[in-house]
């Protein structure tokens, strides 16, 4: 939204998808507060950081990264979510399970926004859904919703 906001179709999209990520936000608060659950700061993770790395600088390849990226992070949300779905009481895990349905619908709207106007994507996304796999399954020391497993 902020990067392109040139781009009116993308920045009212983006718009939405921040609206709804917020009110997210929000209602994760309130199950903390009903949990007793202390929120706590969290340093930045390997996974964030190690995208970051694997984004191209010049444009436009720089926009289609930072899309197909967004569609790999809401379609790992979305595996994790799930996964959770099945450990937790019926509460939180039907409100998990409405996470996860957002957290689908948001990949594929990342990746249509990323293919607009018949620019081809697949080669790219299988590069990086690799960096992203690696992130996401190789050791990591610090346990986050997106990290690897525990080291
Ligand atoms: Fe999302």
């Amino acid at each position: 939204m902020f990067a392109y906001p040139e781009d009116f179709d993308l920045a009212g999209r983006m718009s939405k998808l921040a609206r709804e990520e917020l009110r997210h936000f929000e209602l994760v608060q309130q199950q903390l507060a009903s949990l007793g659950v202390r929120f706590r700061r969290l340093s930045p993770s390997r996974y964030a950081e190690g995208l970051r790395r694997a984004l191209r600088r010049d444009e436009p390849g720089r926009r289609v990264d930072l899309l197909l990226c967004g569609a790999l992070i809401e379609a790992r949300s979305y595996e994790r979510f799930t996964g959770l779905v099945e450990r937790l009481p019926a509460p939180l895990a039907a409100f998990y399970d409405s996470l996860a349905a957002s957290e689908a619908r948001h990949a594929g709207l990342y990746q249509r926004l990323a293919a607009r106007d018949g620019v081809p994507v697949a080669g790219r996304l299988a590069e990086l859904a690799a960096v992203e796999a690696e992130l996401a399954t190789a050791p990591d020391a610090e346990f986050r919703f997106h990290s690897g497993t525990p080291a």
